[in-house]
């Protein structure tokens, strides 16, 4: 966590609140514990934070899944990681934690992370398109996905991974502004807006169909190599 878009935003909290004490740098206590818990509207003027979009998830009743879900799921990680890693919704763990990826699927992902050199504390947000948890953890509707959608938009927004990788259909489908089935999206580089696109299978489609080990693995590689030329061109 504590790279330089970290430090650069440490920074801009203090400098802002340096602002507000008459221009004077003060004594600060730990900065964690600040950036999760500091109002959004006094961290930075003028634009949004990742907390106050989190702020608006947990209140949020846009859809029918307020009335089920537990805890909302916001979605974890760095600003600017190299990867920003979308799925479909929160399962039962993290229905009941408030954290992305922590159940079967989650611990799975993380192999995948380790396998091309990532991992969540340092270069990675994780999110989802949908922020609760779908009854049973069955599909989501559309007009859930619909509701939900200006959430991640504003989190792609402030966030600015160097790439993206979709996991399953429903995500991929939503970045991708596509109907295919993944498929056929996965196998080549999309883009976002500018931001490279890579489509996989979901950590849970892996688990239940081993055959679908050797395309994620081509993914992966491809992201790989994505990143690699990106870290060239700096
Ligand atoms: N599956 C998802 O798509 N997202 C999670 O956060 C957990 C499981």
């Amino acid at each position: 966590m504590m790279n330089r878009q970290l430090f650069e935003l440490i920074e801009i909290i203090n400098d802002t609140e340096d602002l507000n004490n008459g221009g004077w740098r003060t004594e600060h206590p730990p900065v964690e514990i600040r950036l999760k818990t500091r109002p959004a509207a006094e961290g930075q003027q003028g634009s949004e934070t990742l907390e106050q979009i989190a702020t608006e998830i947990m209140a949020c009743r846009a859809c029918g899944l307020c009335e089920s879900r537990k805890i909302p799921v916001p979605g974890a990680g760095v600003l600017r990681p190299a990867v920003m890693f979308i799925g479909e919704g929160p399962g039962a763990e993290e229905d009941k934690t408030g954290i992305p990826f922590i159940g079967k699927a989650g611990q799975y992902l993380d192999k995948w992370l380790a396998a091309i050199d990532l991992n969540r504390s340092e270069n990675c947000f994780i999110g989802n398109i949908i922020k609760c948890r779908p009854p049973g953890n069955r599909d989501p509707h559309p007009d859930e996905i619909t509701a939900c959608r200006p959430f991640l938009i504003r989190q792609l927004n402030i966030i600015k991974p160097d790439i993206i990788i979709t996991l399953g259909r429903f995500a991929s489908q939503v970045i991708c502004n596509s109907d295919e089935g993944i498929g056929r999206l996965r196998g080549k580089t999309h883009s976002y807006h500018g931001i490279p696109v890579v489509p996989t299978y979901h950590p849970s489609a892996v688990l239940r169909n081993s055959d679908l080990r050797g395309s994620v693995w081509n993914d992966l590689k491809r992201a790989k190599d994505l990143l690699n030329e990106i870290e060239r061109n700096r």
